[in-house]
C-alpha cells in the first residue's frame, strides 16, 4: 500500500453557521476582498455578510461580477483589485463559480505571473495564497473542502482545473440553510455534480483507503436524499444530506482526482458555457456503459448504491435517477451539434487527457469522439 492523503480543510457545518462569517473572517484579517455572484445580493446574504464584518470592525470591498463558468480574465481583474486596494484577506460566497475564482485570484494576487502558467502547470516553486473564507451557497461543486478551480479562458474557451493546497479556505462555512434559496433549474445539476465527484472518485485509480470512506460515505447520503431534495428544497433532512454529502467528497476528489465524465464536460462548458451538472448528465451514462471492462466490481458497487443490479445496468440505473430530478439530457438540448464534436474532441485530447487515462478504462481519441456522438 502507498498513498498520500492532505487536505487540510476546516469546516464549520450546521444550520445557522452563516452568522460565524464575521467572526471568523476577522481572524485572518482587517480588510476583506468579497467575491461574489449577482444572487447573494438578491437573497440577503451579502448584506447579512457584510453588518457582521462591520461589527468585527473589518472593512471590506465587494467584486460581485463572478459568473457562472468563471474567466480566467475576471480572475485577473480581480486579483489587480485585491492589490490596488490593500485587502489582506478574502470571503468568497455563493456557488461553486465565486469559490472557484477567489482562489484563482488569490493565486495570482499573491504570487503575480499569468494565470495560464498556473493552470498549465508552467510555474514553478511554492506558492501561498490570502487566507480565504468560503461560504458555498451550492451543494454541488465541493470548492469549500479542496484546493480547486476550474476557469474558462474566454479567447480560447479552453477550460482547465488548477490546484493547489495553499488554495484550499482557511474556513469554510457550510450552512444548509443558505442552499434553500437555489432554484430548482440549479439544484438538480449541482446535485448530480456532487453525485458525479463521488462516483468518479471512487472509480479513480488513485482512490485510496482515506478517500474511499468519503466517496462512498457521499454516494450513499445522495442515492437516499437527491431526489428527495430535489422535489422539495424546504426538506431540511434532505438538504442537510445533499450539502454534507458535496462537501465531504470535494475533500476526496482532491486527492482522488477525477476521470473521464469530468474530462469530457469541461469542453462542453468551455464552449457553449452550459451549466457543468447539465454536461455531466448529457455524458455520464454513455461514458460508463464504454467503461465497465475497466473495474467491473467498482461499477457494479456504483449501481446497487444507486438501484441497479450490476455493473451492466450502472448507465441505466443512473438514467433512471436522472429522470428522477428532471435532468435527462442529450447533447442537443444544450445546443450542440454533430459539427462541435471535433472541436470537443481536440479541446479533451488536449486538456483533459490526465482523466482520461485516469479513467477505469482509459479513452483513445476515437471513442471519446463517439461518445460525444452518441450523446447527442
Ligand atoms: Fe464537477
Amino acid at each position: 500500500m502507498d498513498f498520500s492523503f492532505y487536505v487540510p480543510a476546516n469546516i464549520k457545518f450546521g444550520r445557522g453557521k452563516a452568522d460565524l462569517i464575521g467572526s471568523e473572517v476577522a481572524r485572518y484579517g482587517k480588510k476583506a476582498f468579497i467575491v461574489t455572484g449577482k444572487s447573494s445580493a438578491k437573497t440577503g446574504l451579502l448584506e447579512r455578510a457584510l453588518k457582521q464584518l462591520e461589527n468585527e470592525g473589518v472593512e471590506y470591498e465587494v467584486f460581485d461580477k463572478v459568473a457562472e463558468n468563471p474567466l480566467t480574465t475576471t480572475v485577473e481583474e480581480g486579483a489587480a483589485l485585491i492589490k490596488e486596494t490593500g485587502c489582506d484577506c478574502i470571503l468568497s460566497m455563493g456557488g461553486g463559480s465565486p469559490l472557484d475564482a477567489a482562489k484563482g485570484m488569490s493565486l495570482l494576487a499573491k504570487n503575480g505571473g499569468d494565470i495560464d502558467d498556473y493552470i498549465f502547470k508552467r510555474a514553478k516553486g511554492e506558492f501561498t495564497s490570502y487566507p480565504i473564507v468560503a461560504v458555498p451557497t451550492t451543494c454541488g461543486t465541493g470548492s469549500e473542502s479542496n484546493g480547486t478551480a476550474v476557469l474558462t479562458n474566454p479567447a480560447t474557451k479552453a477550460k482547465k482545473g488548477l490546484a493547489y493546497p495553499c488554495l484550499i479556505a482557511k474556513s469554510s462555512i457550510v450552512d444548509p440553510e443558505l442552499m434553500e434559496t437555489m432554484p430548482k433549474s440549479v439544484l438538480g445539476p449541482v446535485t448530480f455534480d456532487a453525485l458525479c465527484h463521488s462516483m468518479e472518485s471512487y472509480l479513480s485509480p488513485q482512490a485510496n483507503p482515506f478517500t474511499e470512506p468519503y466517496s462512498v460515505d457521499a454516494m450513499l447520503y445522495l442515492a437516499k436524499y437527491m431526489v428527495r431534495a430535489n422535489d422539495d428544497i424546504h426538506d431540511q433532512e434532505a438538504i442537510d444530506g445533499v450539502t454534507l454529502a458535496s462537501t465531504m467528497v470535494g475533500a476526496a476528489f482532491f486527492v482522488a482526482g477525477l476521470i473521464a465524465p469530468h474530462g469530457m464536460e469541461h469542453p462542453l462548458s468551455g464552449l457553449r458555457n452550459i451549466k457543468h451538472g447539465r454536461g455531466l448528465a448529457a455524458l455520464t451514462p454513455t461514458i460508463y456503459e464504454h467503461s465497465i471492462s475497466g473495474n467491473p466490481e467498482k461499477y457494479a458497487f456504483v449501481s446497487r448504491i444507486l438501484g441497479g443490479k450490476d455493473e451492466n445496468d450502472c448507465g441505466m440505473t443512473i438514467r433512471r435517477l436522472l429522470s428522477r430530478i428532471d435532468l435527462e439530457v442529450y447533447l442537443s438540448d444544450e445546443g450542440f451539434t454533430e459539427d462541435d464534436v471535433e472541436w470537443l474532441t481536440d479541446s479533451c485530447m488536449t486538456l483533459s487527457k490526465a482523466r482520461l487515462e485516469l479513467n477505469p478504462k482509459p479513452l483513445g481519441r476515437e471513442e471519446v469522439a463517439e461518445i460525444y456522438m452518441e450523446s447527442m
